[in-house]
């Protein structure tokens, strides 16, 4: 590629070009200030590539989606979810040996100290379990070594996915009044965190294979998904050499926005209010369209895919699927078809390019296993995780690390004298 021009007050300016392995352009600003005093202006970062990365690739214009190369829909159909986090963590498919390897360490691991159950108790019943995930996962960097050097690396990103699960399960546990569940070692990893979640002292759950199966397909379709907005702050909290601990509390934090992870939550109440409100879904697209009612259709909309969000055509599918296995009949299933449909047909939608995106579907889903609505949005905290600890791993791998640290247009006064409280 050859390099792009840039003229500025008269003067030329070029600045190199270069693409990755998908072709995508880029055009390197990294000398732009030291050169002409011009900095980029990109509130979003909707065009601003913040790294180079070789864990995900995205094309938002053909709804394609890759981890490590490999097409979503084939790790979706062929792949559990502990594959695909060693897939994401270390770059390559685990060999039987690995992933065996893998397993155990992640099932040794998967108990909290004992002191840390204590810190449930302060947490009022009706605490959000997002915070409570949060917290809990900062308060792991008050037990482990995080100086960051490489073995305490290696063992903090086992135990963090470890034991989220753990905190996961008891903060549900927690808010309904119910005894912990410990972790057993016999089962899987979703498996374990369904018997966390579901078994009381005095009965067992057992997990039934179709609820296993769904919940490893959700966590897979969102393990990871590049720069957006939790991974992003990961990558920032990670530049200033925080622990891992506090770099993932921290994407966390940023994942519980309604813009970002907790629209599963939100879709899930909207289609329960349109319910309620007789199920007159052209009502709510046409507010949608509306920008003075202030409302906009949760799941729906994208910043990177403009055509269709292969993760929502797959949980489509598989909420058809497991509700028709378990028997169950949803009408927030049926609902939510006919918004899409409704959706897809009207211009405001088709010129936007909206289409529906992860959470428009995982909620249904969810709902059918038993999660509550407050819980959705750990669901995709503890989906995630595989890709933030990817990304906070690369980042401390990165020669071309920095801390992040952008800049500004200054629109305020310009300097003016103090005038003292008396004179005011
Ligand atoms: N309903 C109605 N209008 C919408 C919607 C929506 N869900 N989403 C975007 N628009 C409109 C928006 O008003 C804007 O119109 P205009 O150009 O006239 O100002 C245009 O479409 C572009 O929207 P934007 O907000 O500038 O786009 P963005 O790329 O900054 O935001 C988004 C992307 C996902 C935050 C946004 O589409 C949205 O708020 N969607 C609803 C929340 C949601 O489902 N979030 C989950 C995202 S996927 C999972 C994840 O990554 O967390």
């Amino acid at each position: 590629m050859t390099a792009a021009k840039l003229t500025l007050d008269g003067r030329e300016f070029e600045l190199p070009a270069e693409s990755g392995s998908e072709g995508e352009k880029i055009i390197d600003i990294t000398r732009l200030r030291a050169e002409s005093m011009a900095i980029a202006l990109d509130p979003g970062f909707g065009n601003t590539g913040a790294c180079r990365s070789a864990i995900t690739f995205i094309d938002g214009e053909r709804g394609i989606l890759r981890y490590r190369g490999y097409p979503i829909e084939e790790l979706a159909r062929g792949a559990r979810f502990t594959e695909v986090c060693f897939l994401l963590i270390y770059g390559h498919l685990p060999t039987r040996d690995e992933l065996d390897q893998f397993r155990e360490k992640l099932t040794y691991h998967t108990l909290i100290h004992e002191d840390m159950k204590k810190f449930f108790e302060g947490y009022p019943p009706s605490a959000h379990p997002m915070a409570i995930l949060s917290a809990m996962v900062s308060a792991l960097s008050t037990y482990y070594p995080v100086d960051n050097a490489d073995e305490n690396v290696d063992l903090n990103i086992i135990r963090l996915l470890a034991k989220a699960k753990t905190i996961a399960a008891f903060a549900y546990k927690k808010s309904i009044g119910q005894a912990f569940q410990y972790p057993r070692n016999a089962l899987s990893y979703t498996g374990n965190f369904l018997h966390m979640m579901f078994s009381l002292n005095t009965e067992p759950y057992e997990v039934p294979q179709v609820l296993d199966d769904a919940l490893n397909l959700l966590l897979v379709l969102h393990a990871d998904h590049e720069q957006n907005c939790s991974t992003s702050t990961v990558r920032l909290v990670g530049s200033s050499d925080a622990n891992l601990f506090a770099s993932v509390a921290a994407g966390i934090c940023a994942l519980w926005g309604p813009l970002h992870g907790g629209a599963n939550q939100r879709v899930i109440e909207m289609l329960q209010l349109i319910h309620a409100d007789g199920g007159n879904h052209r009502k709510y697209v046409d507010m949608a369209k509306d920008k003075a009612s202030g409302f906009r259709l949760m799941g729906f909309g994208h910043r990177v895919y403009k055509n269709f969000d292969p993760r929502a055509k797959l949980l489509k599918e598989a909420a058809d699927q497991v509700l028709h296995q378990l028997g169950v009949d949803d009408p927030l299933l049926d609902l939510a078809k006919h918004l899409e449909e409704v959706a897809l047909k009207d211009d405001y939608f088709l010129e936007k390019k909206l289409y529906p995106n992860v959470d428009f579907y995982s909620g249904i889903l969810y709902r059918a296993m038993g999660i509550p609505t407050d819980m959705f949005t750990v669901m995709f905290a503890l989906g995630r995780l595989p890709g933030w600890l990817a990304h906070w791993k690369e980042l401390r791998q990165d020669p071309e690390r920095r801390i992040g640290r952008p800049r500004q247009l200054y629109t305020g006064e310009t300097e003016r004298a103090f005038v003292p409280l008396a004179k005011r």
